[in-house]
């Protein structure tokens, strides 16, 4: 059962970036992009740092200290060092404008039987 949350507006975060948010004490990297908004695990799966802190570049997010970039529409790493996916949310965004909410379900997308569970 999907349980969407508000996490921040859309005009929070800036184009072509990224913000942290916590939901149910999980932090989610919260990405804008010219292709939509998404959410992804704001820890990268080599090291214990956050992703949203790292360079966005179409529908990926490079991390800041060693480099590997996480593809947004499915979490799974397209360069190394990290070989493991990070977690995928659902997004939702409600309204138009300014004063757009984005909603995520804080329920890893994997967890509820999409996609692959592992990287190999
Ligand atoms: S900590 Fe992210 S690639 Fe190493």
């Amino acid at each position: 059962m999907s349980e969407f949350t508000t996490a921040c507006l859309v005009s929070d975060i800036a184009p072509q970036s990224a913000k942290r948010v916590f939901i149910d004490g999980t932090a989610i990297a919260v990405v804008r992009t010219d292709e939509g908004v998404f959410a992804i695990q704001d820890r990268c799966s080599h090291a214990d740092v956050s992703l949203a802190d790292g360079e966005v570049d179409g529908c990926s997010i490079e991390c800041w200290l060693h480099g590997s970039a996480f593809d947004l529409r499915n979490g799974f790493p397209l360069s190394l060092p990290a070989v493991e996916p990070v977690a995928t949310y659902a997004v939702r965004v409600v309204g138009e404008g300014d004063d757009a909410a984005v909603e995520i379900d804080p329920t890893p997308i994997r967890a509820r039987g999409a996609g692959p569970a592992s990287f190999n």
